[in-house]
């Protein structure tokens, strides 16, 4: 039997790690105190820093190649995702109990930010590639998409496109892995911080178009 998941394209799949994120976000807005919303922040921190890798190691190469508008559409995105990737890099590693207010601010930005980006994202990016590509290509791009190797953590003077992004990645993935294991054991909101579906398991797909 065909799963929902085998059933995505592309498209479906950064439509359900949006949604993963903004569950992510709605974890932390909901964590009952300080460890767990800082729990609750390195979760979205770390799906963010992922989803944001696969689609500038995958998505992002794909739609400046194929799509007319692709170069003004990614040169937009790169550009959004650097400015995430440095806002996450400050907070990454900050202790929310010593200074709440201003972790609460930066992760708010954070996420203004990021609903900006996903806005252009679904609205017009995604809708134009599904309007130029035929939905087995989306499939089958899906399968990289969903196997690309990439960091946890903000790099945010790594190249984000090209081969000397790769490199980048491939560098820092079992470093990121470190630094994650040893947060993990010292972690103080809980074994689980953010009660989610892992992102690749989403269901509820939005905006199939064909
Ligand atoms: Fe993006
Ligand atoms: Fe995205």
């Amino acid at each position: 039997m065909v799963t929902e998941e085998e059933k995505r394209d592309v498209v479906d799949q950064v439509l359900a790690e949006h949604v993963g994120l903004k569950e992510a976000h709605n974890n932390y807005l909901s964590a009952p105190d300080g460890a767990h919303k800082e729990a609750a922040a390195y979760e979205l921190i770390k799906r963010l820093v992922q989803h944001g890798g696969r689609e500038e190691a995958v998505l992002y190469p794909f739609i400046r190649s194929k799509l007319p508008k692709g170069k003004e559409y990614i040169d937009r995105s790169v550009k959004a995702h650097q400015e995430l990737n440095e806002a996450m890099y400050q907070l990454d590693g900050m202790d929310y109990s010593s200074a709440p207010r201003l972790f609460d601010a930066m992760l708010a930005h954070i996420m203004k930010e990021l609903l900006e980006h996903i806005k252009e994202e679904e609205g017009t990016v995604l809708p134009d590639l599904r309007a130029h590509v035929s939905r087995q290509e989306l499939m089958d791009l899906n399968k990289n998409f969903k196997s690309a190797i990439v960091t946890t953590r903000p790099h945010p003077s790594a190249p984000r496109e090209g081969f000397m992004a790769a490199v980048a990645q491939a560098l820092s993935v079992p470093l990121d892995k470190v630094r994650d294991s040893i947060r993990a054991a010292t972690r103080k909101g809980g074994e689980s911080p953010a009660e989610l579906k892992p992102e690749l398991e989403h269901t509820e797909i939005q905006g199939r178009g064909r």
